[in-house]
């Protein structure tokens, strides 16, 4: 059959060979997997190459290999390779172009329950399930240009109908000319995994949640209870500082004790109001984090640049809570760690999302991605929960020395729109 014979629009493999063959036809590729690790004996002798020896287990000098030799060991490796793909514990599966299974291993007989013979020229699409659309164009294009593509999550389904996840990486196997002829698919079975990253996310939320309500009652206590008493024995001293017949030293006494009293009343309401902003309650997000970033220029003397734009007055208050956690915990990182002069907070509204970044011009920590320095304490992997349980990612960027970057994406509407 040729390429353009391929007519079925709505199956994932003929469309994947149409690219795949297109992608080849405009670049130079390689082949992949059947190709032998070492250049054809003539050739390597020309460059000076060390090749395998005889028994094709370890390098030596150039033998004077015959065609004889060289087509032995290409069998070796072969033999070697498919044992590999035998015994692997991942499913691997090799389809033609018009979907059709044409080799199936033992891992994929163990994850999806159809027998080598009753998989061999069925189907590929009886593994996918319904409303499963598998984004591998992508992997496609770079495997048929000779790259390495990054495997993506996509679902299965077995023979039983369980529906399982899988880690999938596609492969383009071409002939000699770089013809694409098959896929070559290696799917690992990642269901438990997920499973189990749901829970945990699950029950992070569920703590996340416990903790803001132990917050919400202190700061109340806090400012109803102690601050409350607090202002009445403060107002006591005044009128007691105020009577005349006093002695002098007691008269002073007094006034110290109104100033520490007066002290202690500042430092209960800024605890409370860390503990829950009252802005974030009533005023809503942007003023809460004004007052924030004023805060803590003052207590800790960095200048602090805060910018928002287009921000909805109504943030959902889940996100609003959230994103000024993540704030307060980035502005705390930075006091205690960064040795920064400078911060910018920007908040803007990019389409149906929320993004929040906060830079520093400080000392900066080895990390990448939503990578995160290991083995210390519980702030950043604390922002990524909160900014996942909101159906969000977040992303460090930090380079020993240059700063730090902290960029949160959540969806306005909220965790259930957005794949975590
Ligand atoms: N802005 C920053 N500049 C420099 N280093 C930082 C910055 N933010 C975080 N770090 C580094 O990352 C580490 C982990 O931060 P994290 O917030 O998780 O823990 P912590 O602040 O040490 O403790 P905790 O937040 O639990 O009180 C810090 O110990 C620090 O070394
Ligand atoms: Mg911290």
């Amino acid at each position: 059959m040729k390429f353009s014979e391929v007519s079925d629009v709505t199956s994932p493999g003929a469309s994947f060979f149409r690219e795949a063959k297109s992608f080849a036809d405009t670049d130079s590729v390689s082949y992949p997997v059947f190709t032998a690790e070492w250049s054809a004996p003539a050739e390597a002798a020309g460059r000076g190459d060390r090749t395998p020896d005889r028994a094709g287990c370890g390098l030596s000098e150039p033998p004077a290999c015959t065609s004889a030799c060289d087509l032995e060991l290409r069998e070796k490796t072969a033999m070697r390779l498919a044992a590999l793909v035998r015994d692997s514990g991942d499913a691997i599966i090799i389809r033609d172009f018009e979907d059709r299974i044409i080799a199936w291993n033992s891992g994929a007989q163990k994850m999806y329950g159809y027998t080598e013979a009753e998989a061999l020229g069925m189907s590929l699409g009886r593994l996918i399930p319904e409303n499963e659309s598998t984004r591998t164009q992508e992997q496609i294009r770079l495997s048929a240009q000779g790259k390495k593509p990054a495997p993506i999550e996509t679902r299965r389904r077995a023979k039983d109908g369980r529906i399982l996840d899988v880690l999938l990486t596609v492969t383009v196997l071409q002939d000699e000319n770089g013809v694409p002829v098959e896929l070559a698919a290696t799917e690992r079975d990642i269901t438990e995994q997920k499973r189990a990253d749901r829970e945990l996310r699950r029950l992070y939320t569920r703590v996340i949640s416990a903790q803001e309500t132990e917050r919400k009652r202190m700061a109340r206590d806090l400012h109803d209870g102690v601050g409350q008493i607090l202002s009445g024995v403060k107002y006591r001293i005044e009128s007691l500082s105020r009577k005349t017949g006093l002695k002098v030293g007691a008269a002073a006494q007094l006034i110290e004790m109104e100033g520490l009293m007066g002290r202690a009343i500042s430092e209960v309401r800024l605890v409370s109001k860390n503990l829950m902003p009252p802005e974030l309650c009533d005023l809503g997000l942007e003023p809460a984090l004004r007052t924030l970033c004023r805060d803590f220029r003052e207590s800790s003397g960095i200048a602090v640049t805060l910018r928002t734009v287009r921000i909805p007055a109504a943030v959902p208050p889940e996100l609003a809570l959230a994103l000024f956690r993540i704030t307060q915990e980035a502005l705390n990182n930075i006091g205690k760690h960064s040795k920064a002069t400078m911060v910018t907070v920007d908040l803007s509204r990019k389409r149906r999302e929320v993004v929040l970044s906060v830079s520093d011009n400080g000392i900066g920590f080895a990390s990448g991605g939503d990578r995160q320095p290991a083995g210390r304490g519980i702030g950043l992997g604390s922002m990524r929960e909160r900014a996942k349980s909101n159906g969000g990612r977040i992303e460090f960027n930090s380079v020993p020395g240059a700063g730090t970057t902290l960029t949160v994406h959540v969806p306005l509407s909220g965790p259930g729109k957005t794949a975590v």
